[in-house]
């Protein structure tokens, strides 16, 4: 498709780099923007537009999709949304997903909801990692932040995954400043109980979200918490995404800090990304994506597919906006692109 490429274009030996020279290794996919949740970072509460039926990428299309992709390198999937539990049929595609050729790592980010009713089937799916969105220990709190009266619930699946040996469950805390600042220490205390990697993620300004609140950064958290003892800190592993792990003397878990916004990591991103549309965007945080379901539905080939992906991955921007302070406010939701 792209001139002056198929000859280098071998699937099983090319890996996605970027112009930047940066390895692109895994891959996000959001499988639906729907989702059980509206929670005050992620969606406004009115107006929300979802798309319909036919825009989002049937299971056999994001399959589809995901085989190119680990033929060009990605070792890593997380499935994400919208709630990725939410979706009619998303254990039978995950082990479907997990049989991938060269796939080393498979995981979901869940608001936990539907966690429980759903855990033994993500077991056999192969799934080990788990990511759990949970912004409040207050159970008076938890509908202000997510609309919905579920810590209970949320609460019993974490709980249960933990007894089940699911590691690491990564707990994320969008630190939101005026709403759970007064709990950062209480999370900070929960990695002594459980192993538990409690990741304080800087809020990012994104798409219809709306929160009149002062950003609360990482070093202000830091600096918080470490009131309870020194962070010490943990050294990176291969596997590692962008959190700065600490950990306290003594305790089960980590903490965890994923600062987009204050120290961003686009010099070290691995990360690409598959919107439930079936967009590739490239940054999380820059406009800009790349059609893959059109062609796909115009019935292009596997290697024209890789061809597209190719070109996208190669002109991945070398870091968000934010990062260069250009704009304020990124477009699109996050519940479509998968945080
Ligand atoms: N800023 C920071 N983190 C966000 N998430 C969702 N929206 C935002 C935002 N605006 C995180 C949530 C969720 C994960 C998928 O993305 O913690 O668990
Ligand atoms: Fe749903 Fe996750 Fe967005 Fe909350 S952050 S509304 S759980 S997609």
């Amino acid at each position: 498709m792209t001139a002056g490429r198929n000859n280098i274009l071998k699937l099983s030996d090319i890996k996605l780099i970027d112009k930047h020279k940066r390895k692109l290794n895994y891959l996000r996919i959001s499988v639906t923007d729907r989702c059980n949740m509206q929670c005050i970072y992620c969606m406004t509460h009115e107006n929300i537009t979802m798309l319909p039926g036919s825009e989002i990428l049937s299971y056999e299309e994001t399959l589809r999709i995901a085989k190119v992709f680990t033929q060009l390198g990605v070792s890593k999937i997380r499935v994400t949304g919208g709630e990725p539990l939410i979706r009619k049929g998303i254990c039978d595609f995950l082990i479907k997903l997990g049989k991938l050729d060269g796939l080393s790592d498979l995981s979901i980010t869940t608001n936990g909801i539907l966690l429980k009713e759903k855990i033994e089937k993500l077991k056999s799916a192969g799934i080990k990692r788990l990511n759990i969105s949970m912004d409040t220990l207050k159970k008076y709190k938890f509908e202000n932040i997510t609309g919905v009266d579920a810590f209970d619930k949320v609460w019993e699946s974490i709980m249960t995954a933990h007894e089940m040996g699911f590691y690491p469950i990564k707990l994320n805390v969008v630190a939101l400043y005026g709403i759970n600042d007064d709990e950062l220490i209480d999370f900070a205390r929960l990695s002594f109980s459980y192993p538990f990697h409690i990741r304080f993620i800087e809020y990012m300004p994104i798409g219809t979200s709306q929160l009149v609140s002062r950003q609360l950064f990482a070093t202000e958290i830091k600096s918080i918490i470490s009131s309870i003892g020194p962070l010490i800190p943990v050294e990176k592993s291969t596997f590692d995404g962008p959190a700065q792990r600490y950990k306290f003397e003594n305790a089960k878990g980590e903490i965890g800090f994923i600062r987009p916004i204050s120290e961003h990591f686009c010099g070290s991103c691995n990360r690409l990304r598959l919107t439930a549309s079936g967009n590739l965007k490239t940054c999380l945080l820059s406009d800009g994506q790349t059609d893959l379901k059109t062609p796909l539905r115009n019935g292009c080939s596997d290697k024209e597919l890789a061809e597209i992906i190719l070109k996208a991955v190669y002109d991945k921007p070398l870091e968000h906006p934010l990062a260069s302070n250009c704009a304020t406010v990124i477009s699109g939701d996050m519940c479509n692109i998968g945080g």
